[in-house]
């Protein structure tokens, strides 16, 4: 990482709502850094200028996460990949070199697992059932699928089936994705089996919202994870509550997938005290929204 004031941001359309920049100052001002973190919302057809300028030997920028909906559309733009990225296929961290050159991260599926560890879930031999095919669900299923504790079965299930078999047949092609299996309704996934249960799609963000399941067949000895974290606790959760499951939001993956870009940028690990800083960060954005 820089010591002189150097920039540091996000891309995506929109990104106004991101809590990214209150996590990542905190961070730099517990460091003694002195850089910024920047909001660029940037319209498709602004990426290749951003990406040339990127190049430039004069650019303050040094390192940048990337949101929805440039996960993939990115990676194009990588001089490499690090070998977890190249497997999701999916960018959400980039690390811009002395030389600028372009290295290419995922700490979406990182993130999730270390959140996952964290609330003392054990992934061996584990039923798991998934909502939704987009970006989340991407980085999710990989890092599931490379880990020596392997779950015994994925199941996903998605509005949409076509955009779930694309995701599925490109990951194919990069993982063993042997214990993937996508089913056509929400009875398939088997969530009375099932040991954790992960929402990816935005149902629940607003409040008249419907969740895809029913309560009947949430249980006790499952974890129900829903990546939103605004609201802290949706529909979902509240009826896995009700029914005595272990719940959990995604705050704790949106932390920690900020954690690990900042270790790509320090290239170093980041010590507790700033983790904690991080946290207060986030958790100030979080009761501004
Ligand atoms: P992310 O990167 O956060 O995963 P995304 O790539 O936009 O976000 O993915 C959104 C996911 O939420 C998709 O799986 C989408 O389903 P479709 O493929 O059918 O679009 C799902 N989703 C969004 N709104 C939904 C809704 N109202 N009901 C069910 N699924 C929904």
């Amino acid at each position: 990482m820089k010591t002189s004031k150097t920039t540091y941001g996000i891309i995506g359309y929109p990104v106004e709502h991101s809590l990214s920049p209150l996590m990542h100052h905190a961070a730099f001002k517990a460091m003694g850094v002195e850089a910024e973190y920047k909001l660029f919302p940037l319209k498709e057809e602004e990426l290749d200028g951003f990406f040339t300028n990127l190049h430039e030997k004069s650019s303050p920028i040094f390192g940048l996460n990337v949101t929805v909906p440039y996960k993939e559309t990115v990676v194009k733009y990588m001089d490499s990949l690090s070998p977890f990225a190249q497997k999701v296929n999916a960018v959400n961290t980039i690390v811009i070199s002395d030389d600028r050159r372009l290295i290419g991260h995922n700490t979406d599926g990182p993130g999730f697992l270390t959140h996952l560890t964290e609330l003392g879930f054990n992934t061996r031999d584990r039923r798991i059932a998934i909502f939704g095919a987009g970006g989340t669900t991407r980085a999710i299923i990989v890092v599931l699928c490379l880990l020596p504790a392997r779950p015994k079965t994925i199941r996903i299930y998605n509005r949409t089936k076509e955009n779930l078999d694309k995701l599925l047949k490109d990951l194919a092609e990069r993982c063993d994705t042997s214990i993937v299996q996508a089913v056509a309704s929400v009875d398939e996934l088997d969530i009375e089996l099932a040991d954790l249960l992960i929402n990816t799609t935005s149902v629940g963000m607003k409040p008249d919202d419907v969740p895809l399941v029913s309560e009947e067949v949430l249980h006790r000895d499952m974890l129900v994870y829903d990546v939103i974290y605004s609201p802290q606790e949706t529909k979902l959760l509240q009826m896995g509550k009700k029914k005595g499951a272990k719940v959990s939001n995604g705050l704790g993956m949106l932390f920690y997938q900020g954690v690990l870009a900042l270790q790509h940028w320090a290239d170093m690990p980041v010590n507790e005290k700033i983790k904690v800083k991080m946290r207060e960060g986030l958790m100030e954005g979080l009761n501004k929204i």
